[in-house]
């Protein structure tokens, strides 16, 4: 159970007999009550109220600051990413990209509804975008988008389409091939693992989700490993992330 005493400005964990007492001001108090915060979030569809120039993204604000950070130091020339929905993730990476004179977005969906697609290529960030519908692991779709990335281009890949850990270890196998060297393969939505009992959460997912496939994923591979990406700028207290892609970053290191 955890307590919070607002007068007195603590934060109180107890789990039996045991109990742990933390002044609000501390990063683990910052920690408890950002899972707290995270679960309310879930709960109430808090990452279905945001929209990025227009379009809606399915994400968490913190998320999106944070691979703007890396987007920027790894200065990607192509960012792949599966699971379209709604456009506003491929927007918001192709509008960096446009403000950084670089780069395009390959996005791909087993369904990419029609007013979505309208809405898309009516976007004026088009330009840098392409679609491709179909399965993300079927094996013509990880030929086209091949065929599109150029040998020695700089690429990154995010994934998040089905988040199962059979799927997600399957587009692991089908897209880390083509990360750079320094560049990222980000599985999303670990925070599935943390779900369990929440509403709209299947019972498998402590185990079956992109976190686990990522740890799976790495213990096989020496050329990923499991890595936050470091913070560029952090003049406060707080290290860890709020963020619903825990164990999400596997950095290419050869
Ligand atoms: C969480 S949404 C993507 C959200 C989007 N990236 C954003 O930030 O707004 C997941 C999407 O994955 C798609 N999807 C599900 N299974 C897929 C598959 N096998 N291959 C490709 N896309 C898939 C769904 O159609 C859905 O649009």
């Amino acid at each position: 159970m955890i307590k919070i005493d607002t007068e007195q400005g603590l934060v109180i964990i107890e789990e039996g007999d045991v109990s742990e007492t933390h002044p609000i001001g501390t990063p683990e108090a910052f920690s408890i009550l950002s899972k707290v915060w995270l679960r309310s979030g879930w709960d109430n569809k808090h990452v279905y109220s945001f929209s990025w120039l227009g379009r809606p993204v399915i994400q968490l604000p913190e998320d999106m600051f944070r691979v703007q950070e890396v987007i920027f130091q790894v200065k990607p020339d192509v960012i792949i990413e599966t699971g379209v929905a709604h456009g506003g993730s491929l927007i918001f990476y192709a509008g960096l990209f446009k403000a950084m004179g670089r780069g395009r977005v390959i996005g791909i969906d087993i369904e990419i509804r029609p007013h979505n697609r309208k809405a898309i290529e009516a976007h004026p960030l088009f330009e840098a975008i392409t679609l491709i519908e179909g399965s993300s692991i079927e094996p013509r779709i990880v030929k086209e988008v091949k065929s599109l990335v150029q040998p020695g281009e700089n690429v990154l890949v995010m994934l998040d389409s089905n988040h199962t850990k059979a799927h997600v270890l399957a587009e692991l196998e089908a897209y880390s091939d083509m990360v750079s060297v320094g560049s990222y393969i980000v599985a999303a939505d670990g925070i599935m693992g943390d779900l369990v009992g929440a509403p709209r959460s299947e019972a498998d997912w402590d185990w079956n989700n992109p976190k686990t496939a990522a740890e799976e994923f790495v213990k096989s591979k020496s050329n990923f490993i499991m890595e936050d990406p470091p913070l560029p700028f952090n003049e406060g207290q707080i290290r860890e992330r709020v963020t619903y892609w825990p164990g999400a970053w596997l950095r290419r290191v050869k």
